[in-house]
C-alpha cells in the first residue's frame, strides 16, 4: 500500500510551512523561571505547542553511595513524558526513548555545571513534558539550564538546544510536529553560547555535508536568540526582588510578561549576537515571606487574617530557591 503522506506538501511554493512559518522562523517561545516553590530551582517553558516543566534539586549527597564520585559531582537528568502529553495515551514510566534522552541531557548539562566544585554529590533535574509537539528533548534541555541557574548551581553558562532539519527538500529551522513525522532529516543540537561548544548533536535522516553544515549554522544562530530569552526569564525572576533588604515586607512586583520569540531569524552572524557576562555571580535567594518568618522566630501560630489564607509552615517549606547547598 502506498504511503498516504508521501505527497504531503510541507512547504508551499512561497516557502511557507504548514503552520504558517517561513523556513527560518522559530516557533513562539515563552520561558518562566522559579515557578515551583518546593524545588531548589525550576522553569516552565512553552515552545510552539510543547509544554515542559523542570524542577532541580541539589547538589545533594548521591545515593546509592557506589555512584558517588570522590573527585566531582554528577548531574542526573530524568526526562519523562506525561501520559496526556501526546494524542495516543503514553504508557507511564520510562521507555528506551526516555532513557536515551535522559542520558544525553545529563551529559549536556554536565558540560556546563561546575561539577568539580562539589564532589560526591548529585544535581537532580526532573524534566516533565506536559505536552509534546516535536523538539521536546531540546525544549527540556533549554528549560533545565534555566532551572539550574534558578537554583544557583555554579555553571559556566547555560545550554541552549534546538532541532532544525530538512523538509520537502528545503532546510528548515525548528522542526515542528508534522515536519518531524514526514520530513527528511532532523538534527537536535545543544550549544554553550559563550564558547560555541556543541554538547548535544544527533541526526535522524539524511543530509549532504553542505546541508548538514547549513543546518548547524541555522541552529547556532537561533540558539543565540533563545539564549536571550533564557537570560530574560532569570532577570525577570530576580529583578522582582531587587532593592529589597533581606526580610523586607514589601511584596515583590509582579513579574513582567515574558517576551515571546517569533518572526524570521535575524540574519546577523553568530559572532555579532553578543555573550553578556550573565551568570558569574550567584543569584540572591528571594526574601522569606515575612509572616512565615515571624512564626519561625516566635514559635507561635500565625494569626488568622480575615479573608486571607495563612500558610502553615512545615519542615520542607524553606527558601524555595537559591541552592540547597
Ligand atoms: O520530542 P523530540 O523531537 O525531541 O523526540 P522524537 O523522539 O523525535 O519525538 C518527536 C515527537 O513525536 C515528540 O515530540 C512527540 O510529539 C511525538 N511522540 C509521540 O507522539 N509519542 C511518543 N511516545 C513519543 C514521541
Amino acid at each position: 500500500m502506498s504511503d498516504p503522506y508521501s505527497n504531503m506538501k510541507l512547504v508551499d511554493e512561497n516557502g511557507v510551512r504548514l503552520d504558517g512559518r517561513t523556513l527560518d522562523e522559530l516557533r513562539p517561545i515563552r520561558i518562566e523561571a522559579g515557578v515551583l516553590n518546593r524545588a531548589d530551582g525550576s522553569c516552565y517553558l512553552e515552545w510552539g505547542n510543547n509544554k515542559v516543566l523542570v524542577g532541580v534539586y541539589g547538589p545533594r549527597e548521591v545515593h546509592p553511595k557506589h555512584m558517588q564520585n570522590p573527585l566531582r559531582g554528577i548531574v542526573q537528568a530524568r526526562y519523562n513524558m506525561a501520559s496526556f502529553s501526546v494524542s495516543e495515551r503514553k504508557r507511564p514510566g520510562p521507555d528506551r526513548r526516555a532513557v536515551e534522552i535522559s542520558k544525553i541531557t545529563s551529559e549536556a548539562l554536565e558540560a556546563v555545571v561546575l561539577v568539580d566544585q562539589f564532589p560526591r554529590t548529585t544535581v537532580d533535574v526532573y524534566i516533565e513534558v506536559l505536552e509534546a509537539s516535536a523538539g521536546t528533548r531540546c525544549a527540556g534541555l533549554t528549560a533545565a539550564s534555566v532551572a539550574l541557574a534558578d537554583a544557583g548551581i555554579p555553571m559556566k553558562d547555560m545550554v541552549v538546544a534546538i532541532a532544525s532539519g530538512k523538509i520537502g527538500d528545503h532546510l528548515a529551522l525548528d522542526i515542528g510536529r508534522a515536519e518531524d513525522n514526514f520530513g527528511q532529516a532532523d538534527v537536535p543540537f545543544g550549544v554553550i553560547p559563550r564558547t560555541g561548544e556543541i554538547v548535544l548533536l544527533q541526526m535522524d535522516g539524511h543530509l549532504t555535508k553542505e546541508e548538514f553544515e547549513t543546518v548547524i549554522e541555522m541552529n547556532m544562530r537561533a540558539a543565540m536568540k533563545v539564549y536571550e530569552l533564557q537570560k530574560a526569564a532569570l532577570v525577570r525572576r530576580y529583578s522582582a526582588f531587587a532593592g529589597l533588604a533581606p526580610g523586607e515586607e514589601s511584596e515583590p512586583a509582579a513579574p513582567a510578561a515574558a517576551p515571546v520569540a517569533t518572526g524570521p531569524m535575524a540574519a546577523a552572524p553568530v559572532a555579532e549576537l553578543g555573550h553578556p557576562e550573565g551568570f558569574k555571580e550567584p543569584l540572591a535567594p528571594p526574601p522569606v515571606d515575612a509572616k512565615v518568618e515571624a512564626v519561625l522566630v516566635e514559635g507561635e501560630a500565625a494569626p488568622e487574617v480575615e479573608g486571607e489564607e495563612v500558610e502553615e509552615p512545615n519542615g520542607d517549606d524553606e527558601a524555595s530557591s537559591g541552592g540547597g547547598y
